[in-house]
């Protein structure tokens, strides 16, 4: 991102600096590729290294298992919390499992309670909200995020996600993307300096930072306080519960390009043209060997005879994974795919339209598909999230097939 700043600090990096009420502050950077990359620094009142415990926090069923035989599929999200206003359930300890590789993991909550601090060491996320409103408090302050929204929260940010009147908005839905390292702005989309270039599809008015300063009730500042922390590399996820000897919202003031923004889809601009335009034209973040895009409403294709839906493609480098979270999915009409579907389109698999979709597609003029897709570099593996919500029939609705072949 950007350069921001809020709250006190010193006018010079690495300078001891009192704040105007004389509290001694004590600064952390956080920083990328080492003391590299976009970092911030961060004035803390306490010492943010003052660590009292450390225990297990037990993930769950976090394994990982091959798609095999060969197949696409279809997950249906909404069966993983049936009543849909879950009871006790947070964003950060009720995530079930969909899909993973080294690269990223992919999973879904219904969440109405909000949940313990939390940072994961292992890399940044960038979280899609289906629905519901949430503050983000985190060391860099508060972000405020609702339904169509884009997070992107920073490895080792320290927050939490704060339902938002649960009874006027609804629980919170959120599809999590865990990367193993950074995700980022294509680069496609930046000057060398950091700006969004024309013809970008946001520019920096699309992007909402934290509100802050944030500082922790006083009746709790200088409490022991407990943060969920996931640690690892890659598929090899560990969990535990570390205790620091104060509240870690202690933070007066920061500067820096490195903090948790959100955009959302409604403020994308589609680039649209005489034929269909390839799915890159949708691309808006990057991780390790994994793109983010977003599908949003567009006026359709206008050249004579051009097909509005994706041609028949074999990404033969690539996974592809589908979240559609409202509108109507015209490529996939009739195969049972609905809102918080989920489909995967794996590498070794050409896929596309159904056959009355292909053809009915022609002179549509607008299209109302609303979808978040990742696209891996990497096989996926499925979790236990996909297998407990998994569409078995979906695999054979090219053919109109309803049930698999004897042999499996
Ligand atoms: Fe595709």
């Amino acid at each position: 991102m950007y350069y921001r700043s809020m709250g006190e600090f010193p006018a010079s990096r690495h300078v001891t600096f009192q704040t105007s009420e004389g509290r001694e502050t004590f600064e952390e950077f956080i920083g990328e590729e080492g003391f590299s990359g976009t970092a911030s620094h961060l004035y803390h009142v306490g010492i943010p290294a003052n660590l009292v415990d450390s225990r297990t926090w037990d993930l769950g069923d976090v394994s990982l298992q091959p798609n095999a035989s060969l197949r696409p599929r279809h997950f249906r999200l909404p069966e993983l919390f049936p009543s849909g206003t879950e009871q006790g359930k947070d964003v950060v300890r009720h995530r079930r499992l969909v899909l993973g590789n080294a690269d990223v993991r992919i999973s879904y909550v219904v969440a109405d309670t909000t949940s313990p601090l939390y940072s994961n060491g292992i890399g940044d996320e960038v979280i899609y909200i289906e629905s519901g409103v949430a503050d983000i408090e985190s060391v860099f302050g508060t972000v405020r995020v609702g339904q169509g929204d884009n997070v992107v929260i920073p490895r080792v940010t320290i927050h939490r996600w704060v339902p938002v009147d649960v009874d006027t908005n609804g629980p919170l839905k959120a599809y999590c993307v865990e990367g193993t390292g950074h995700i980022e702005i294509p680069a496609k989309y930046l000057t060398r300096f950091g700006q969004f270039v024309e013809g970008a599809p946001l520019t920096e008015r699309n992007m909402r930072g934290p509100v802050g300063p944030l500082l922790a009730p006083t009746d709790v500042a200088d409490q022991d306080t407990e943060v969920y922390v996931k640690h690892g590399s890659g598929a090899d996820v560990h969990g535990s519960v570390v205790v620091y000897d104060h509240h870690p919202f202690d933070v007066v003031g920061w500067d820096g390009y490195l903090y948790p923004y959100a955009f959302n889809y409604r403020d994308f601009s589609p680039v649209t043209g005489k034929i269909l335009q390839p799915p890159p034209t949708y691309q808006i973040l990057q991780g390790h060997n994994f793109v983010v895009c977003n599908f949003v409403p567009r006026m359709l294709e206008y050249g004579q005879g051009a097909i509005t839906v994706p041609y028949y493609h074999s990404n033969v480098d690539a996974d592809e994974v589908m979240f559609y979270y409202a509108g109507e999915t015209a490529a996939r009409k009739g195969t049972g795919i609905g809102n918080a579907s989920v489909s995967l389109h794996p590498a070794a698999y050409t896929h596309g339209p159904t056959r009355q979709a292909y053809l009915n597609s022609v002179g549509a003029d607008e299209s109302k598909e609303m979808a978040f897709m990742v696209d891996t570099m990497n096989t996926l593996q499925i979790g236990e999230g996909a297998l407990a919500c998994d569409d078995d029939k979906y695999p054979w609705t090219w053919a109109g097939r309803r049930t698999p072949h004897p042999e499996g």
